[in-house]
């Protein structure tokens, strides 16, 4: 797979084996882990497959997925380290791009009720409220302990967001 090129001087490049060691650094400052739990499962979230934005030489941001089946794929995280340039929206349209071109039929992701930032920037790039899995966040504490209580906006961090975008 080749390069996506954005606006803003923005590039975005899938994943290789010499970022991953960023990748690992990543999720832990900014996840706790590089585990990553969605609806009940547990991934290694530095041997997924992914996309990296750059930007100016610098790694700016990451986004990583995997494919549920052959016409379903998730997004299992997303992080923007210079919000506001476009980076987030370069790495989403970088793995809509990837999926559409695989044969997925769905994208789909899930966040928490506490991050009413990424549930507006969802939403506005397409994606669509699918459903609402009230207290999942119990079960992936069990999976990843490290999970905090209290989440973005000094909210109570407790249930999961799906959102989708069928392609
Ligand atoms: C959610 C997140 C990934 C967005 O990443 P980002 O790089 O800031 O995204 P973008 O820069 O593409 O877009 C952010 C805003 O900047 C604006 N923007 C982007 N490029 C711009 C530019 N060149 N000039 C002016 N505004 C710009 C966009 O309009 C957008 O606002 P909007 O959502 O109201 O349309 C980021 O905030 C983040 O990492 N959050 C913490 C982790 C997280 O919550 N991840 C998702 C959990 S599932």
């Amino acid at each position: 797979m080749g390069e996506f090129i954005s606006w803003n001087n923005l590039t975005v490049r899938p994943l290789s084996d010499t970022d991953r060691t960023w990748v690992r650094d990543l999720l832990a400052e900014h996840w706790g882990s590089s585990q990553i739990v969605s609806r009940g499962r547990l991934h290694d979230g530095a041997a997924l497959p992914g996309f990296v934005a750059w930007a100016g030489g610098e790694r700016v941001g990451l986004l990583t997925y995997c494919f549920e089946s052959a016409t379903v794929c998730e997004v299992t995280s997303l992080n923007s380290l210079a919000e506001g340039i476009g980076a987030g929206t370069a790495l989403l349209e970088a793995v809509i791009t990837m999926a559409r071109e695989a044969g997925c039929v769905r994208v789909w992701l899930v966040t928490t009720n506490d991050n009413l930032h990424a549930l507006g920037f969802y939403q506005r790039r397409g994606f669509v409220l699918k459903a609402v899995h009230n207290n999942a966040l119990e079960t992936s504490r069990r999976l990843k302990p490290e999970i905090p209580l209290i989440g973005m906006n000094n909210i109570p961090l407790r249930d999961e967001l799906e959102l989708e975008m069928l392609l």
